[in-house]
């Protein structure tokens, strides 16, 4: 039931399998059932549709923007000019360890000036296992909004990061997610996607009693994130040469010049040679080396999980009801 009265949330989305849907629909669903709160959605779309499943170059070709959040040119919003939100839930996929570029050129547009300026933000992120460098740039693009991050869900791709680098690309290039060959299905687990209901629960409770005002997190103790510290490593490392290749690739051309090709792939060698010595070496040295540095570790961990955290104490209650 709309009234004037009721709360009004705002979902932000842009997902190209519908996967990042699913699960905004299932934080959304509680927020929906309820008489007291008005959801709207917003669909984000860039005027030149991304391809889904990708050829490998223009997959390639993202990368240099997705880095260095440089936005492509959207459609316009399909929103009321004179709507105000309580809360704000911002759901995106992570391109190249950045959010997706529909997203960034939402963040960087005159509308989310107007939509997001003093709102509490809950970012909701469905990607393969690599969030913290996107989920930093996300944090500078909500702070020069003056936005207020509140909290942050994140949903992985099942089975290990071994089997997800194999899953992952198989679905972004051909589509197929099914389980092959021992690897598990590709994508988020259907079980995280429709257990995401419990954040839904607790943002409705959270906005009957007025604490979204509050502007400090509504979802701690529902493990909505969890950091594993080698990936976080790696990301770092990854980062910096994607700045180098990114800034290189950027001067050679624009988005789909042709001019791009090459070093485009000269940088696909580069990155699947780094992937095959440099990242598993990484990660086995910061094994072996983990039990010097466990307390750096912790407070890391701890940092990048703000500002939802990992806890699990509210978890019986907001669990299984329906
Ligand atoms: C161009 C591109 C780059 C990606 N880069 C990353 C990445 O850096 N880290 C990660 O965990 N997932 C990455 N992914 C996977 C996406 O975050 C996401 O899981 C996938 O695109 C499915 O999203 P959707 O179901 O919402 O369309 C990438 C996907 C694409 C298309």
């Amino acid at each position: 039931m709309t009234s004037a009265m009721n709360k009004k949330v705002l979902i932000v989305q842009y997902s190209q399998t519908g996967q990042l849907s699913r699960a905004a629909a299932a934080v959304a669903a509680p927020l929906i059932e309820s008489p007291s709160v008005d959801v709207h959605i917003l669909n984000i779309e860039p005027v030149k549709p991304y391809p889904f499943p990708w050829p490998l170059l223009p997959f390639l070709d993202v990368f240099p923007e997705s880095v260095y959040l440089d936005p492509p040119e959207l459609k316009p919003f399909d929103i009321d000019d004179d709507l105000e939100f309580d809360l704000i839930i911002l759901a995106y996929q992570v391109w190249y360890l950045a959010p997706s570029l529909p997203i960034t050129a939402f963040l960087k547009s005159e509308k989310a000036k107007q939509l997001l300026a003093n709102k509490p933000v809950v970012t909701l992120i469905a990607c393969r296992n690599m969030w913290v460098m996107a989920q930093e740039a996300m944090k500078t693009m909500l702070a020069s909004l003056h936005a207020k991050l509140i909290d942050n869900i994140v949903l992985i791709d099942q089975g290990s990061s071994l089997s997800s680098f194999v899953t992952t690309p198989r679905w972004m290039f051909t589509g197929r997610t099914n389980a092959f060959w021992g690897f598990p299905a590709a994508g988020v687990d259907e079980n995280d996607i429709t257990n995401s209901r419990r954040f839904g629960l607790a943002l409705e409770q959270a906005l009957q009693a007025d604490q979204e005002a509050l502007q400090k997190p509504l979802l701690h103790g529902l493990e909505a994130v969890n950091t594993d510290y080698s990936l976080v490593q790696t990301e770092k490392l990854a980062y910096r040469s994607f700045k180098i290749w990114g800034k290189i690739i950027r001067k050679v051309g624009k988005q789909g010049d042709s001019l791009r090709k090459p070093v485009l792939i000269l940088y696909l060698i580069f990155l699947l040679s780094i992937i095959v010595t440099v990242v598993p070496l990484n990660i086995v040295l910061k094994r072996i080396l983990s039990p010097f540095f466990q307390k750096r570790h912790m407070q890391m961990k701890e940092y990048y999980e703000l500002p939802s955290g990992s806890g699990d104490e509210r978890m019986e209650k907001f669990s299984g009801k329906q």
